[in-house]
């Protein structure tokens, strides 16, 4: 027999994880805060938790996908709270994206309560979610995850165990900031291009054939990670570039904060270096070696 899961939050990410475990076979209850955002999973077949407690209450396998680390506390901590619905013995996988701290504050209060925690953030959007190709980033025991693997499997596509509770969502926060900071930096460099008189959609289309844009994570990361920077492009003319960027930024009266930040890590490693590095070796502004 299949466990019963129970699953909090119903949004975006949530109702699509709760469709795929229903399809699945799972007895599945559901609760959310707005209760109008449960009805069509009810009407598919999930039960209605009354409150977070007695969702929790009735799961083998307790999920939650909550905003942010306030939401997370009142579904747990607030009145009629599922942190005091718990089962000993059951599963509870938190796959908000929340602070490592507040993951690890879980994972102490379940450990009170004999009930063991996954911090399980995802990446891959609600067009993972429904899909089922989600992908996991977990932080806490390798036994927990192969228990609660079953459930999984049906969400996502790869499961990473990351350390203890808490890791998961270290990496989650770091991914997110590389998405992040590149989306910026997209922006910042449509708002040169364009500002110059050059429509955006001509950068893109030069972006899109160009070697850069996949050898950052297949090229340099694996370098980065031995801090092995022999110059492929050096640092010198990456350096020369960001000046060249930022000074036609000035003349078109473009701000550009991000390219700024960075061009003073730049400028910090290459004054720094006593040899003549790949661009890549800006990471070296975060090591012991710098200097
Ligand atoms: N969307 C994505 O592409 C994506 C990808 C990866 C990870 N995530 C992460 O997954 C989590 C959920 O994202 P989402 O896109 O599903 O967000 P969403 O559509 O905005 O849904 C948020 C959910 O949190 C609930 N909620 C918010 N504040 C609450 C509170 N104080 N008490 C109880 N419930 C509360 C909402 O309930 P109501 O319906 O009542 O508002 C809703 O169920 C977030 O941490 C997000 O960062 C999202």
């Amino acid at each position: 027999m299949k466990p019963t899961v129970g699953l909090i939050g119903l949004g975006l990410m949530g109702k699509p994880m709760g469709r795929n475990l229903l399809k699945a076979g799972f007895p599945l209850v559901v609760w959310n805060r707005t209760a109008a955002r449960a009805e069509d999973l009810v009407s598919e077949g999930a039960k209605l938790g009354a409150n977070p407690r007695e969702t929790a209450a009735a799961a083998d396998v307790l999920i939650s996908i909550v905003s942010d680390p306030p939401a997370l506390e009142e579904v747990l901590w607030g009145a009629r709270g599922a942190m005091e619905g718990l089962r000993r013995g059951s599963i509870y996988m938190d796959s908000s994206t929340i602070s490592p701290d507040l993951a690890q504050r879980v994972a102490a209060a379940c450990g009170e309560r004999g009930v063991e925690f996954l911090d399980a953030p995802v990446t891959g959007g609600d067009w993972g979610a429904k899909k089922g190709e989600l992908v996991f980033m977990i932080g806490g025991r390798a036994e927990v995850l192969e228990r609660a693997r079953p459930v999984l499997e049906v969400l996502g596509k790869k499961f990473f165990l990351l350390g203890a509770n808490g890791a998961g969502q270290t990496v989650k926060l770091a991914m997110n900031l590389i998405l992040a900071l590149e989306v910026e930096a997209l922006a910042e460099a449509l708002a040169l291009a364009t500002s110059a008189g050059v429509p955006g959609e001509k950068l893109v289309e030069v972006m899109q054939s160009s070697m850069a844009r996949a050898g950052v994570l297949d090229v340099k990361a694996p370098l980065m990670l031995q801090n092995e920077y022999a110059a492929s492009f050096p640092l010198r003319l990456m350096h020369k570039d960001m000046r060249l960027a930022l000074e036609l930024a000035r003349q078109q009266g473009v701000t550009l904060p991000a390219a700024a930040a960075a061009y003073g890590t730049y400028s910090a490693v290459k004054d720094a270096s006593k040899d003549d590095p790949d661009y890549s070796a800006v990471a070296r502004f975060w090591s012991k070696s710098a200097g």
